[in-house]
């Protein structure tokens, strides 16, 4: 087989960036080594930026994030037992964000792209990259038995973070920096109606808590739980406790619960790797960085590399220029890392990070430093709305 752009990967990133490419006409296939089901089966954050509103529409992929997707102007901080509203769209000249679950969004890129010439491949097992540092690569994989090879101009490593492409660049240049926080996220999708109409991040003696949702009628809850702890040791019951002890009394009393959905715990890690490119291998994505979903950063810095790299290869493609793919790792790291630092900072400042009274006393007085400033509360805005 032959192709313009191979994209390993059919998460956010690679289907973001297929739908531009084939919206473009540039050739361009997905080998994914799961199957659909799969990869609709797992639930992420659901806080859209502009940036990934925008490129969902320009994928032809918007419509029923428009029609169905929540917009929001403010979230609440809850901390020394009280609530303090952060009116992002009046402190950043309009903007909002948009309460949309990314399985939503993929399965709508896998919709439109369905509908389209550009295939996909899952269940591709043993994908290797090839001659990566030449104008001719390739990429093989076997499936149902039989070794299959795509050669291609261009190979986008859209693998999310234990995926084949990141190790593919030598280990001498390839610089990793990594932070593993001693605790996780508990959460709990239930179909219930949320306890507010904004998201609210709280931040308790006992840990973090977070009141998010899907919908006008499904909830999405977490509490912070140490590293090791297990799911199989929390019932529902166990945890909706948890919630409403870690809530203010008005929050708490407006709990409605109702069976799980899905529970399950998430590890909180910082990660980024430097460069993001190794000749004509480009990644994207998680297989290049991680946040902490502490304020929703990873799915949009995935839309973010993924309009990036695709205006790359419509340069190369449309306007015969290299420039642009040149410049693609520095320009997505220079963002890559205010996002980093956001995520890293909105942990610490909720998460409870010890058993030092000391650490409760800073996080309360820079939070009520932070509320109490104009300042203070835009530059929380405009890191939770996006970055320009
Ligand atoms: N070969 C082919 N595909 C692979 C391989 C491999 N060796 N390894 C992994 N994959 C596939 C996975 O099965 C998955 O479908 O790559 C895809 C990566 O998707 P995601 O993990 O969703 O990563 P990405 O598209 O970068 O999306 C980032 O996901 O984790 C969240 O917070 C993050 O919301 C952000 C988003
Ligand atoms: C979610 O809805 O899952 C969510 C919301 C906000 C976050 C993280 C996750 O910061």
């Amino acid at each position: 087989m032959k192709t313009q752009v191979a994209i390993i990967g059919s998460g956010p990133a690679g289907l973001l960036l297929g739908q531009l490419l084939s919206k473009a006409g540039i050739d361009n296939i997905i080998i994914e080594a799961q199957d659909k089901e799969y990869i609709l089966g797992r639930i992420r954050a659901g806080v859209l930026e502009h940036v990934t509103t925008d490129l969902l529409r320009q994928a032809g992929a918007g419509e029923r994030m428009d029609k169905e997707g929540l917009v929001h102007q403010g979230f609440n901080l809850y901390f020394n037992n009280r609530c303090e509203r952060i009116d992002f769209c009046k402190l950043t000249g309009g903007k909002t964000v948009t309460v949309y679950g990314q399985t939503e969004l993929t399965k709508d890129l896998m919709d439109v792209r369905e509908a389209g010439t550009y295939q996909t491949i899952y269940h591709a097992k043993n994908v290797e990259l090839h001659d990566v540092t030449t104008n001719t690569p390739f990429v093989t994989y076997q499936k149902n038995g039989e070794q299959h090879r795509v050669d291609c101009d261009f190979i986008a490593g859209c693998d999310g973070f234990h995926g084949v492409s990141r190790p593919t660049i030598p280990p001498e240049i390839r610089n990793e920096y990594e932070y593993a926080y001693p605790f996780g996220w508990l959460g709990i999708l239930a179909d219930v109606p949320p306890v507010d109409e904004e998201v609210v991040y709280g931040h308790h003696e006992d840990g973090f808590v977070l009141c998010s949702m899907r919908s006008k009628t499904r909830s999405r809850y977490y509490v912070q739980v140490p590293i090791d702890e297990k799911v199989e040791d929390w019932s529902e019951e166990r945890f909706w406790n948890e919630l409403k002890h870690r809530l203010p009394d008005e929050l708490a009393e407006k709990v409605v619960t109702g069976p799980a959905l899905e529970m399950s715990i998430a590890p909180l890690r910082s990660f980024v790797c430097e460069p993001m490119q190794h000749g004509s291998l480009f990644l994207a994505g998680d297989s290049a960085h991680i946040v902490p979903p502490t304020g929703a950063k990873g799915l949009n810095l995935a839309a973010g590399d993924a309009k990036r790299l695709f205006e790359g290869f419509e340069q190369f493609y449309l306007h015969n220029s290299r420039a642009s793919l040149n410049n693609y790792s520095p320009e997505c790291l220079d963002r890559v890392w205010k996002a980093e630092r956001f995520s890293w900072w909105m942990t610490s400042l909720f998460h409870k990070l010890d058993d030092n009274p000391f650490s409760r006393k800073i996080q309360q007085a820079e939070l009520e430093y932070l509320t109490g400033s104009e300042a203070g509360k835009t530059t929380i805005a405009e890191n939770f709305v996006g970055l320009d």
